[in-house]
This record gives C-alpha cells, structure tokens and sequence, in this order.
C-alpha cells in the first residue's frame, strides 16, 4: 500500500523484500548497492582487509575519528573479565536510566539500535500487523517485517524532504485496526532532515491513544535544529513510544554493538523476551564512560557540522543540490544521473559512498568522514560530474 503524494513521484510500497544489508559485516556490504553491486563485487572478487583499509569509508554513517581515550581506556580496563559470564559491567542499565531521567527498568539493551527495531518490530508485527513509516526511511524496520511476514505502509515524502506527517496521521487513523507500529525516524535517514517537535506531538497526540511509536534517534546527538526535540518526555508521560538510541554514531562504537530503548515499563517487558541479551562485556564498559564524556561528543558534532557545511558548499557552488541536514551525512542530487553507477565510479577511486535509496534513486548518500576522506570524495566528485549552473529545487536545497 502506498500513497503517491510528491511531484517526484515518490512509489512507495510494501516493504522492499531487497535485503540491502546494514551491520553485517560481509564483503557484499562492501559492494553497498542491492543486486547490481553485489555482482560487481563478485566480479572482483572480495575486499581485502588491506583493500579495505585504504578506502574512504563515507557509505555508513559511522564515526570515522573512531571512540575517544576515554572510552577506549574503560574498554581496555574489562577485558580482564572476557571470560567470564558473570562479571561487574559498569552498571550500563543504570548509567543509561540515570543519563536520561527513567528508571532502570524503562531501558532495554540490545546489539545496536539495529537489535532493538527489530525487536519493537517482532513485539508488534508478528501476526501480520503493518508497519506505517516514511518512505524512503531506514529501511531496517521494514526489511524485519518482512522477515517475519508483516507488511509495511509507506508515506512519499513532501517535495521538500519533510515527511508527510499529517498524512501519515491520517494513515494511521484510517488503517488503526491493520496497524501494529508507527515507525518515526527523526532524523530520518537517508535525508538527515528532522522532524519538528510540533510535528512529533502531533503524532502522539493525534494517532490511536494505544498505537505503539517507534522513534528512532539514531542521530539524534548532531541535531541544531531548534524546533527538535528528544521524544523521551512521552516515555514519561506513560505513552505507548519506545525510543531507540545507539552508540555507533556520535560515540564511535558501531563494530561494538550497543545500542538500547527507552520505554514504559509494561513495554520493556513485553519486548525483553524478543531480545538476545548479549552485549559484549567491553561495550558496556566503554558504554558508561562514553555517556559520562560530553565533550568528546561536542568535539565530534562541531568536526561533523564543519566538514558537512564546506562539502555541501563546494558542491552546490559546483552545480549540486544538496539537502541540508541535521545529521552526519546528507545526500546530494545527482543533476539528472542514476545513483548505482556513480557508486561504482567512486568505487574504483576507493571511495565507499552510501547505498542506493530507492526510490531516491537520483541522489547519493554521502556520510561525513575526516577531513582527509571529505577532500578524496569532493576530487573524485569533480572528476565524475562536470561543473554547471546549479538549479534551485522545491526544497531551495
Ligand atoms: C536510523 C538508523 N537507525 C538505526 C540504525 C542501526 O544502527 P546500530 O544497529 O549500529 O545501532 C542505523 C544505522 O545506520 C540508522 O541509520
């Protein structure tokens, strides 16, 4: 099912049964593209680690400083219990509880974000219920209910790059009994553009009283947008919202696997037995002390907003449009090309750009690196696109 509501002729649909992968660690992840990529890959055969090791890695959203001192000294500090099953772990429940002003048991650990919606989609797909979300979004949620047999509705989103949430609201009232999640990702990806909180209260307040909310704050730590906000103040409120945060972003542990919900109580529970329980005793170390190092995040928010505002700068002064983002990465319209070539083209330069979105298939996802892999992606850029007049778009990007 789907709504046909942009100018770009957004098709949404029920969930793409394509498995783009997101966290696996496989040579085909490498190949970041669906079928087509994967070929490829198989043609060259697999990425070795040295291969690997001399790309600019700007596909996946990932911290590329990598963890502070900080944090990797707390995880170097556990290993001494890596053979233990039973072992102090910091506390991380606790230190995550107290972080965000709930009680313990309103959070769920899970191996990543990507754990937990999975998860919050098991608690409430399974059964045949749908998903209703933006499209395009992070796929991930979509992808899991397929898996298990659910289906998704997927809203265009507005010319703009907003999501269409008056539309989805009335989705949601007009599907209730069809509906098992409402799926909010904010900032959503692939875009990097945010919902305003006037916009998030309107979905909790204006949708079924029971309807469960999956907001996914993936990116929440880069936002500046004033008019956003953190959801967790309807999790206090007693609401049916389940937040999901991570620490592969901001804090640079994404091969490490953390990440947790935060949720009413009687939610937790209901999701707890979904979940595998299995965190690495290193991260949830590593996890405390990144919580407790505030500053180290500010220094990586203000290299991310300074290297995104200069690409985003050379490009459109080289003729691209660009959306603007609140995140670690932000996409880039094509001027009229198809987006799996030009990952291919950046691939033979050893630079890995982000996978295709479909159907945001004229635009390419480019994630925020050092400073070094920013200037390899803005060369490579200019050798593979001319330079040309920039045109404005519905969005003035
Ligand atoms: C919006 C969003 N949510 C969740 C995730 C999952 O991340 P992880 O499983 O590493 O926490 C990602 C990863 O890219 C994401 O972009």
């Amino acid at each position: 099912m789907a709504t046909h509501v942009s100018r770009r002729n957004f098709m949404g649909g029920v969930a793409a049964t394509v498995g783009y992968l997101s966290t696996r660690p496989s040579a085909e992840l490498w190949a970041q593209g669906g079928p087509a990529a994967v070929a490829a890959q198989r043609a060259r055969g697999p990425m070795t680690p040295e291969m690997y090791d001399r790309m600019a890695k700007i596909a996946s959203n990932e911290n590329n400083w990598g963890p502070p001192e900080s944090v990797m000294k707390a995880m170097n500090a556990a290993w001494k219990y890596v053979g233990r099953y039973g072992y102090p772990d910091g506390n991380i429940v606790e230190a995550i509880a107290e972080h965000h002003g709930v009680k313990p048991e309103n959070v769920l650990l899970g191996a990543g974000s990507g754990e937990i919606l999975d998860v919050v989609g098991t608690t409430y797909l399974l059964g045949g219920k749908k998903v209703l979300g933006c499209d395009p979004s992070y796929g991930s949620v979509y992808q899991h209910a397929t898996a298990i047999k659910a289906e998704a509705i997927k809203v265009a989103l507005k010319p703009d790059y907003t999501q269409n949430i008056s539309q989805m609201i009335e989705m949601a009232n007009r599907h209730a009994a069809e509906i098992g999640l409402f799926y909010l990702c904010n900032p959503n990806n692939p875009t990097g553009v945010a919902v305003p909180k006037q916009e998030v209260e309107a979905v909790v307040r204006n949708i079924p009283k029971d309807m469960p909310i999956l907001i996914d704050e993936a990116y929440h730590h880069f936002v500046d947008d004033p008019n956003y906000e953190e959801s967790i103040k309807y999790v206090l409120e007693g609401r049916p919202v389940v937040v999901a945060r991570t620490f592969s972003k901001i804090a640079g542990l994404a091969a490490m696997r953390l990440g947790y919900a935060i949720a009413p109580a009687p939610i937790v529970a209901k999701m707890r037995p979904f979940s595998m329980g299995s965190i690495n005793v290193l991260v949830k170390h590593g996890g405390v002390a990144s919580l407790k190092d505030t500053q180290a995040q500010a220094e990586v928010k203000a290299k991310v907003k300074a290297l995104r505002t200069k690409c985003s700068d050379d490009l459109r002064a080289h003729g691209y449009n660009v959306i603007p983002s609140q995140t670690n990465f932000f996409m880039v319209h094509l001027g009229g090309r198809q987006v799996q070539p030009v990952i291919e083209e950046f691939r033979t330069r050893e630079i890995l750009v982000g996978r295709p979105f479909p159907p945001m298939t004229d635009h390419l996802r480019v994630s925020i690196g050092t400073a070094d892999e920013m200037d390899r992606f803005m060369k490579a850029f200019k050798e593979i696109f001319p330079k040309r007049e920039r045109q404005t778009n519905a969005a003035g990007a």
